[in-house]
């Protein structure tokens, strides 16, 4: 039976909206230093750089503390039933609106798919940002007041896997805002991300409605 379902708590829509903010900011002031892009200006680029940094990592650690203690942590367990379903989905069943594979509850979240995209994210992309966004900070400055043993080539592969992971967070970014509008209506992932509540099968069965379409089938 389809009712309201509070889905998202309010930690959780507030991390996830904080982050997709300073994900993009961060991504902005990255891609003005690399010398993509002019909007803020170089040098303030740098500063907005640092700063949503550094608000990025406080607001990793409250969010692997709400995952741990909320046991929220568990959504991401990686299953391989369903996988392929999944991505055929996506590749071929979409076009020809068929159902979606795999029901969302609120113990289950997330498809097959997210849950190895998301781990992915969780254990390797970004740390692998902040350790190499950090390593940049901290390498570099001391060199310039010239620690000797620190030597600026060195930096070079820092710079490059910092960049290549800019590049993903951004394909990424494009992939999940394309896929927010595949629910069930365009809008309802989004509007679950903001309000809390989603529309979906809570398993019940509706008999009164079973009876009702039992009828019309026999008519
Ligand atoms: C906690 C996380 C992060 C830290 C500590 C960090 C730190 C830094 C630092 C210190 C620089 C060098 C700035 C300069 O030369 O003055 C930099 C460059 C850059 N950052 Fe980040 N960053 C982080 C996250 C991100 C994220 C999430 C993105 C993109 C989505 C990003 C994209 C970039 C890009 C594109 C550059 C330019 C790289 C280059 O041209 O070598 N950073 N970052």
């Amino acid at each position: 039976m389809i009712k309201k379902i509070y889905i998202y708590r309010a930690f959780e829509r507030f991390w996830h909206w904080m982050q997709a903010f300073l994900i993009f900011l961060l991504a902005a002031t990255g891609f003005e230093v690399h010398g993509s892009i002019k909007f803020f200006g170089y040098q303030n680029a740098v500063t907005y750089h640092q700063i949503a940094a550094y608000a990025f990592i406080v607001l990793i650690a409250f969010a692997i503390f709400w995952h741990l203690t909320s046991g929220q942590w568990k959504q991401y367990i990686p299953t391989r039933g369903n996988l392929r379903a999944q991505i055929n989905y996506y590749l071929f069943g979409i076009f020809k609106h068929a159902p979606h594979p795999t029901k969302k509850t609120v113990l289950s979240k997330l498809n097959p798919l997210q849950k190895l995209v998301y781990l992915g994210l969780k254990i390797l992309v970004i740390p692998v940002m902040v350790i190499s966004g950090l390593l940049y900070m901290y390498y570099r400055y001391p060199q310039q007041n010239r620690i000797e043993s620190l030597n600026i080539e060195s930096l070079a592969p820092i710079a490059y896997i910092h960049t290549a992971g800019a590049f993903l967070l951004i394909a990424f970014i494009a992939a999940h805002v394309y896929l927010i509008t595949t629910g069930s209506k365009v809008t309802s992932n989004l509007k679950a991300m903001i309000t809390g509540y989603e529309d979906l099968d809570d398993g019940e069965k509706n008999e009164e409605k079973d009876i009702k379409d039992a009828i019309l089938l026999k008519k």
